[in-house]
This record gives structure tokens, sequence and C-alpha cells, in this order.
């Protein structure tokens, strides 16, 4: 159905990618839905014929939001991400046009760090390389040394970014496995949320040289690209991990499989990369790199959370409501809202 060729009075939506049927459902109670139920990632020319004459995007926050986008499209009036993370969204574009923007943040904190701890514990203890060993018929005999990793109990946790999910992180880590949290974040915790942790704040390059496992939960930004690259990876112990659930970017690829192959860090767990879903073949060679598919936030309970937080702030906006989580409040009350 082709929303924009509509007579109806209600504003049209489109939704970028298949969602749950609910989320689909709910949003046709308010608007003329355009949906994708096939989830086909639609090219950007596609995505742009499509999005003609909508008054709001229902966005997995895999669609980049630019100005040339917004400036073709002067109907837009919201995009709603169903993800926190926001990096394909051009946030200034979208002020100097009055287009709001907002996100999903909060509900899936608890699962990202769920992920995050397992994906470094995965890490640490080559759970992925063991099960391959032994899928393969390699594993004839039990040997002291077989397969062995790195503890995490009581080891020194390191997070590049203290947000939501990092304080998750590291209250796993510090309360269920007597780690030592040290992080680098743009600014200071407050005293009263680093201590039930015990978490003390360092310089990036103390953080660096000190973590045993370190974790990046920083998003993704011009001043996050490359964060950790040859000369961070140089400063890192040799038997020292590296996972990153935040975004693609913030880690050089190509420079972490030379540091991994060479053996300048133990290992990496990754569940983003830059360009996904293409993965860089140097990583896809390496045994000690444990590879996820973007999974950070993957349960059934919370990627449904997600989408009603995302459908909310889409259906309070355009109803001329305060949406309940926007990036760029400053353009509010939206024109024609
Ligand atoms: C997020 O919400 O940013 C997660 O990465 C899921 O896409």
């Amino acid at each position: 159905m082709s929303a924009s060729s509509s007579t109806s009075s209600k504003p049209a939506v489109l939704i970028a990618r298949a969602v749950f049927p609910e989320v689909t459902r709910r949003l046709a109670g308010h608007f003329e839905v355009e949906s994708n139920h096939d989830d086909t990632v639609w090219p950007r020319e596609e995505f742009s014929r499509r999005l003609h004459g909508k008054a709001g995007l229902f966005s997995s926050g895999g669609e980049r939001i630019d100005a040339a986008l917004l400036d073709a499209h002067p109907a837009l009036r919201v995009v709603s991400n169903m993800s926190v993370g926001y990096n394909n969204i051009d946030i200034e574009a979208c002020n100097a046009r009055g287009v709001l923007a907002t996100n999903a943040p909060g509900v899936l904190t608890e699962t990202t760090a769920d992920l995050g701890f397992a994906l470094m514990m995965a890490t640490a203890r080559r759970m992925a390389e063991a099960e391959r060993y032994l899928r393969s018929g390699q594993w004839t005999k039990w040997s002291f040394d077989l397969l062995t990793g790195s503890d995490v109990h009581g080891a020194t946790l390191g997070i590049l970014g203290m947000g939501r999910i990092g304080q998750a992180i590291a209250r796993r880590g510090a309360l269920g496995f007597g780690m030592r949290v040290i992080y680098h974040n743009r600014s200071r915790l407050p005293a009263a949320d680093e201590a039930p942790l015990g978490a003390r704040y360092v310089s990036k390059q103390a953080l660096l040289r000190d973590s045993d496992h370190l974790v990046l939960v920083v998003p993704y930004s011009a001043a996050s690209h490359h964060a950790i690259g040859a000369a961070e990876l140089a400063q890192m112990k040799p038997t020292a991990t590296l996972t990153n659930v935040a975004r693609g970017g913030i880690v050089d690829d190509a420079a972490l499989a030379v540091a991994l192959r060479e053996g300048r860090i133990a290992a990496a767990g990754l569940d983003v990369f830059e360009g996904e879903p293409q993965v860089h073949s140097a990583l896809l060679a390496l045994p000690n790199v444990v590879l996820l598919p973007h999974i950070g936030s993957a349960t059934e309970v919370t990627r449904r959370a997600m989408c009603g937080l995302a459908c909310d702030n889409l259906i309070a906006a355009l109803g001329g409501a305060a949406p309940p989580t926007p990036i760029n409040p400053q353009v509010l009350p939206l024109r024609g809202a």
C-alpha cells in the first residue's frame, strides 16, 4: 500500500524494516502505514522513493538520515529510531529543518550488558575457539594446557564509555565477579555512582595500559571514530582482551586484525563492525576473535520493548504530545502537529 497517494487524513508513516506484527497494527491505528514485510534492505533510492510524502519514519537505526534526504522530503517531521544508537541520523541537519529525532534508550540496557559481559567472557575463555575444536573432531584427550584462557573473576575490567550500558556491565563485573573496575568517559560519574562499583575514573592511557579486559560502550561519532587503532592497541597488555558492543568504526578493524595476529593483545570479541554486515576478511581468518552479528539487544522481550518505545515516540510526536525519548527536543513543538 502506498500511503503517500492515499486520501486518508491520517499522517503517513514508513516502517523501514520488518517489525513485529503488533507494531504495524498499532501504528496503523494512528497512521497510514507503509511497511516492509519481506524485510528487504532497500537501496537508498528505493528507500527515498518510499519515504515520499511521509510525515514519520520508524527506523531500524540502519537508515542514513542526512541533509540531502531531509531536503528531498520536506513532509518528514519525525524520525523514530528503535535503537539507542543514533549515529545514522545527522542531528544538526534535523535541527536546521525542524525535524524531530527520537531513539530508544533504557529499554535495552540490561540485555545489551548481558551480551557484552557474555562476549567478554567467551573471549577471555576462548569459548568459540573451543567449540570449533570440539565440533571439528580434534578433541581426543584432556591436556593441562588445552585452550587455556585468562580469568575474568578478580581481573581488571576497563570500560570506555560509562553510560547506562557501561555502568550495567561494570555492575556485573564488580558485584558478580569481583572485578576491579576502571573507566574512561567524557565526564566523570558522580561519586555516588562510582562507589557501589568501586569504579575508578582514569585517563584513556591508563585504561589501555591497566585493563585485563577492555569493553567499549562509547557512542559512535566523529570523535570516537577509530578510538581504538594501532597506537591504542600497542598500549594494551599482550594478555588483554578487547570487546566491542558499541558500534563498528570505533575500532580500526584492520589494525585490530594485525594486533591479534601478532599477539599484541590476546583476543577480541566483536558484536559490531566497520561496514557491517561485511566483516573484514582478516578478522574472519583469525582464531582469537569471537564474532557476533550485532545481537547486543536481541532478546524477544527487549526487541519488543524497543519497538514499543519507538511507536510511543512516533505516536506522541505526530499527535502533538511530548515524546518520551526525544534526541533534539529543542525542535518541539513540531510544525503541523
Ligand atoms: C542499539 O540500540 O543501538 C543497538 O545497537 C541495537 O541496534
